[in-house]
């Protein structure tokens, strides 16, 4: 057992089976640089993995988990499911104290925020602080023993950073893979797309990303990359392999907006052959 620790937005649970259809045969190390909430990752299960992420406080909640699950577990069960309790925690980023907490409490405040939270969304005003009102849950799951120390085995053998997307750069060799999962760019200007940081993810940021793309298609690694199905997506990649792929995603602000969405994968391979004749292709 190991399954992801966060629910996250954009989080890839549902496409698994798409992505790992379109994975390559063979690969050597695996890098997921826009790890979120590391659906694939988890799923995947590989050791001698790199992660990394811009979140600072997301990476702190794996850092802990890998080097103090047992104090994470003790700290989780003291938390309730109770509306008192969810804002009187929320409120700890308002207090001048909070940089003196221990990466424990952070991680544990995390995680129980986002168990709890409307939708296990991830949202900060301008100074950083969590304006995530209550779930209202009857029964979420705070903590997860087993599971929390079943992806600290996984996480020992795993590099974990935090930064900009490119950190990862100098530990690429050839036959390496990297899944990129970034934040999508809005198909249309209404719909509603998340703001993961608080400086978000422009067209700058986009291009650069395609150009990091362009390099590890040089030294003849793979990458596997995730976005909408909005036409900059397909003009941006032209010239590579795209898929589409469909994901049940909420598609407005209520909880019951659910609908169904095409999402591309872009690749510089050819899947294994096996597994396109196991999807009919
Ligand atoms: C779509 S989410 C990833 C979802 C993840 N694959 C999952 O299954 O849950 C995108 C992630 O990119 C991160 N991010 C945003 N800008 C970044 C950057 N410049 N470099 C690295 N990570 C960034 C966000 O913090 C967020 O966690």
């Amino acid at each position: 057992m190991c399954k992801p620790v966060l629910k996250w937005v954009g989080g890839k649970r549902q496409l698994i089976s798409d992505i790992q259809k379109n994975l390559p045969s063979n690969y050597n190390s695996y890098f997921e640089p826009f790890i979120g909430g590391g659906a694939l990752f988890f799923h995947l299960k590989k050791t001698g993995c790199h992660i990394n992420d811009f979140n600072e406080d997301l990476v702190n909640v794996y850092e802990v988990v890998k080097k103090q699950p047992h104090k994470l577990i003790a700290s989780l069960k003291e938390h309730k499911n109770t509306e008192e309790h969810y804002y009187e925690t929320r409120a700890l980023d308002r207090n001048s104290e909070f940089s003196k907490m221990s990466a424990v409490e952070k991680a544990s405040r995390f995680i129980f925020l986002n168990r709890t939270g409307f939708n296990g969304l991830y949202r900060v005003n301008r100074s950083g602080q969590n304006n995530v009102p209550f779930g209202k849950y009857e029964n979420p799951q705070i903590v997860n023993a087993d599971n929390i120390l079943a992806c600290s085995k996984l996480l020992k053998e795993t590099i974990i950073t935090n930064g900009d997307f490119e950190n990862i750069k100098g530990s690429i060799k050839k036959g390496d893979l990297v899944y990129f999962d970034p934040p999508y760019i809005p198909i249309s200007k209404t719909s509603s797309f998340t703001s993961y940081t608080s400086e978000g993810f422009s067209t700058n940021e986009q291009q650069r990303l395609r150009i990091f793309c362009d390099y590890i298609d040089s030294i003849g690694a793979y990458f596997l990359l995730s976005n909408s199905s909005a036409e900059e997506v397909k003009v941006l990649y032209d010239g590579y392999r795209i898929q589409k792929v469909t994901a049940n995603r909420a598609i407005n602000c209520k909880s019951n907006g659910r609908g169904k969405v095409g999402e591309l994968l872009i690749m510089n391979y050819e899947p294994s052959p096996a597994d396109l004749l196991a999807d009919g292709g």
